[in-house]
């Protein structure tokens, strides 16, 4: 079995060539192909997974390339996590939407279209290129913003590609967790966009425990989610959100963090363009064990996840021990690729296109529900209809989706002014219109725009 991955020299890689070690079931990866556009990270990365390999008998065969055909041909999976402009095009997506007062995450908000508008056209070119010399691959998309990204790779794939992200799988997991129930015994009530959805129930043996969390403050303390938007406002909404919505329902003060953390640490894209320009740098001087730098710098990088936000929430306390767990994003790519390749039937929470499952979106929109995986790949699974609350967020951000989309596919300016504009974090057609301004000048991937 082949894994091509793509960004073959991005900081997260040997998480899954980890995970690949620790597999020794039938029709596992043997063999593992990195891709990359940096030859110096690549370098780096490939010395990381050398070293976990040391010693472990059977370990995947790791080879790097620069040429994306040849990366691609023959692969069975292709794992896609690219950074199009890297940390530093991040920062400067924060940066630039903070100075209009409004959020820059990469994924939520202006900064989430602008990060949008230059990876959609390599994440399509990644698609047609996969489709001419590799058809029958599946491709697993990493790349954030990861629902868009699938969304635009879908239509060059189809139900080839299939979009992950952690959150959901994480989310599910700590609420098990402090309801001391076996995440693996529990079905999750999990409906939305990516970075967009809500816990709506937890399912364990027919019964949802979820109301029995929500109706105790002293557990919803006790863990991520409970202190970042608060026991009383969790019972309000009657179901738990993913984390990345602390950005909608709490905009101000995640803007005010935000600002606050880029007069202080930096904000996160700025502390971690340095933070990993450390690490490469580390990993390629003569002597330095590569793992070790890695694992140090992992940790840190773990620990300050939405420290802004976190902080903007009073949170002080630092991240509980059991949430620093490795093993979530890792995790649900091996366990998609091997009920994948061994046709072994499960149910993950993953971004693929609708079909009927949500209703009031349509066929073809990527969304973020409980999917049945097995050989022939994920089904979503039929889910009840959101709360008009809800569905306005997921239908207003699937709006701004298109609209990048379309700038993506067509080149106009007009539809990317209105994906700003239609976002419900950005609150004014003209700061839109200056956002794209701005976001032109600092990025040559948006010279497209015309
Ligand atoms: C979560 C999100 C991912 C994101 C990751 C890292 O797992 O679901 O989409 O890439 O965090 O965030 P960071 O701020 O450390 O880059
Ligand atoms: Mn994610």
């Amino acid at each position: 079995m082949k894994l091509t991955i793509l960004g073959g020299g991005g900081f997260r890689v040997p998480l899954v060539y980890r995970a690949l070690l620790a597999d020794r079931g039938e029709g596992r990866v043997t063999r593992v192909v990195l891709h990359d556009v940096d030859a110096a990270r690549l370098a780096a990365i490939d010395r990381v997974l050398a070293e976990q390999a040391a010693g472990v008998p059977g370990a995947p065969a790791v080879t790097v390339t620069a040429d994306l055909d040849e990366a691609l041909r023959g692969a069975d999976f292709v794992f896609s996590a690219i950074r199009v402009g890297g940390l530093a095009g991040r920062a400067a997506d924060e940066r630039v939407a903070l100075a209009e007062g409004v959020l820059g995450q990469e994924t939520v908000g202006a900064g989430g279209i602008a990060y949008g508008l230059r990876t959609v056209p390599v994440a399509v070119h990644v698609a047609r290129r996969v489709a001419a010399v590799a058809p029958d691959a599946w491709v697993i998309n990493f790349t954030n913003p990861a629902g868009l990204v699938t969304e635009a790779m879908s239509r060059v794939l189809g139900d080839r590609v299939i979009g992950i992200c952690d959150s959901p799988v994480g989310l599910a997991r700590r609420v098990a967790r402090v309801l001391g129930v076996d995440p693996a015994d529990a079905w999750p009530d999990y409906v939305g966009l990516n970075h967009l959805g809500w816990l709506r129930g937890l399912r364990v043996g027919g019964r949802d425990v979820l109301p029995g969390l929500l109706a105790d403050p002293e557990l919803l303390g006790s863990f991520e989610e409970g202190r970042l938007f608060g026991a009383d406002w969790l019972r309000s909404l009657g179901a738990v959100p993913n984390e990345y919505l602390h950005y909608y329902y709490f905009g101000r003060e995640t803007v005010q963090a935000y600002r606050e953390a880029a007069g202080a640490d930096g904000t996160r894209g700025a502390y971690l363009l340095r933070q990993q320009a450390g690490f490469y740098e580390d990993a390629a001087r003569p002597g330095v064990k590569a793992l070790d730098a890695w694992l140090r710098t992992l940790a840190e990088r773990e620990a300050t996840y939405m420290a802004a936000n976190r902080a903007a929430s009073g949170d002080t306390g630092g991240r509980a021990e059991e949430d620093l767990e490795p093993g979530g994003y890792e995790q649900v790519a091996l366990a998609l690729m091997r009920a994948v390749a061994r046709g072994e039937r499960t149910t993950l929470v993953l971004n693929v296109r609708n079909g009927s499952a949500l209703p009031g979106l349509d066929a073809d929109a990527v969304v973020e529900v409980p999917c049945v995986v097995d050989a022939n790949g994920a089904r979503p699974v039929a889910v009840d209809p959101l709360p008009y609350h809800a569905v306005g967020l997921v239908t207003a951000v699937k709006a701004v989706e298109r609209e990048v989309l379309e700038a993506a596919a067509t080149g106009s300016r007009e539809a990317a002014v209105k994906a700003f504009a239609l976002h419900p974090l950005v609150d004014s057609v003209t700061v839109a219109r200056r956002l794209l301004e701005a976001y032109r000048r600092e990025h040559p991937g948006l010279a497209y725009l015309a």
